[in-house]
Parts: C-alpha cells; structure tokens; sequence
C-alpha cells in the first residue's frame, strides 16, 4: 500500500522519475526516436531547411542549442515539452522552396501548419503548443508565453542563421584554398 506514490508503483515511480532526469543528449535521441515512430519527423529529412540543411537536421539542431542555453542560463525548465517543442517547431512536412498556393507566404504561416500537424500526430500539452506556434516572433508579432518558448525561438534564430551563412562561408574556404594552390603553382612555375 505504502508504495504506491500517486497512482504508480515505487518502483515504476523511481523508473519514471530517471526517465526524466537522463542526461541530454540521451534524452534528445529517445525523443526523437519516439517522434519518428509515432509520428511523421522522419519525413523532415526529405525537405531542405536552410542552404544544404534539412527541416530534420536544422529541427535536432534548435533542440539541441535549446537545451544548452536553458543549461548555461541555469533556467529551470521543462526539458522533455522543450526538446518536443523544438523537434516538432518546423513539423509543416513540405518542401517551402517548391512553389505551390497550399504553401505561400511560408514564413507567416508555416508555423500554424506546423502546429496543425503535431497536433494531428501527438497529444501536444500547452507549453508544447506554444513553443510551436510562437517560434517566428516576432515575423509572427505575439511574444512566445513560456521561457522554454523563448529559449526555442531565439535558437531557432541562431541555428537559421548560421546554417543560411555557412554554405557561403565553405564557399568561400574553398574560393582561398583553391587561390592559394595557384598562386602555389605559379611560383613554382617562375622559380624553376
Ligand atoms: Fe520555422
Ligand atoms: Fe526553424
């Protein structure tokens, strides 16, 4: 009798309670194992994010900052509706580079589809919720409710950023090292 906690066994209580508290990334990979089998995650890495970056990678990647701002800001937060939140923040399934009238003005819109669809797939809470459908302020001008919105909103900025210039910068790596090999074998050239 006395090990019943709130409905559960002890033992699946303790079970439950280090569930919760496994470390990040381990905790980040069991959710998006969950989201691909229970759902349509898996369909992101069909469609191109940013530059060569898939909605599914660019999806892992906001889930991954967010967990590591709300770490370094010593936030407390709810860590498995935050790494939901920002696994599912992109979930609109279809290719916004193709043009179609389904899919216009992606920008304002993508992140209603989005939440749409999650809602469709998994039994969403209200934190969850909100970090989806919030995740373009202020393109989209109401304040995220939660700071576990915020945190995802801002890494989604971040990781957009980034992966947007970083196939410019390579480029441009490239660009230099294919510079400096000529001007390599032209000296070579003039010495001999
Ligand atoms: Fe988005
Ligand atoms: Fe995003």
């Amino acid at each position: 009798m006395a090990k019943v906690l709130y409905g559960l066994s002890k033992d699946k209580a303790m079970k439950k309670k280090k569930s919760s508290q496994a470390k990040g990334p381990k905790l980040l990979k069991s959710m998006i194992r969950h989201l691909e089998q229970q759902g349509r995650l898996g369909e992101e890495k069909n469609y191109i994010q940013h530059g060569t970056t898939t909605v599914f990678a660019h999806s892992v990647r906001v889930a991954s900052l967010s967990l590591k701002l709300a770490k370094r800001l010593h936030l407390k937060v709810n860590r498995k509706s935050l790494l939901r939140g920002a696994l599912l923040h992109d979930y609109f399934l279809y290719d916004w580079h193709e043009k179609d009238r389904s899919h216009r003005l992606h920008g304002l819109y993508h992140a209603g589809t989005a939440l749409k669809n999650a809602k469709k797939d998994f039994h969403l809470n209200k934190l969850e919720e909100n970090i989806i459908a919030r995740h373009m302020f202020p393109l989209n001008p109401i304040f995220p409710r939660y700071k576990e919105a915020w945190i995802v909103c801002l890494a989604d900025k971040y990781c957009a950023a980034e992966e947007t210039i970083r196939p410019f910068l390579s480029a441009g790596k490239n660009l230099k090292c294919g510079l400096l090999s000529t001007m390599k074998r032209a000296g070579r050239k003039k010495i001999s």
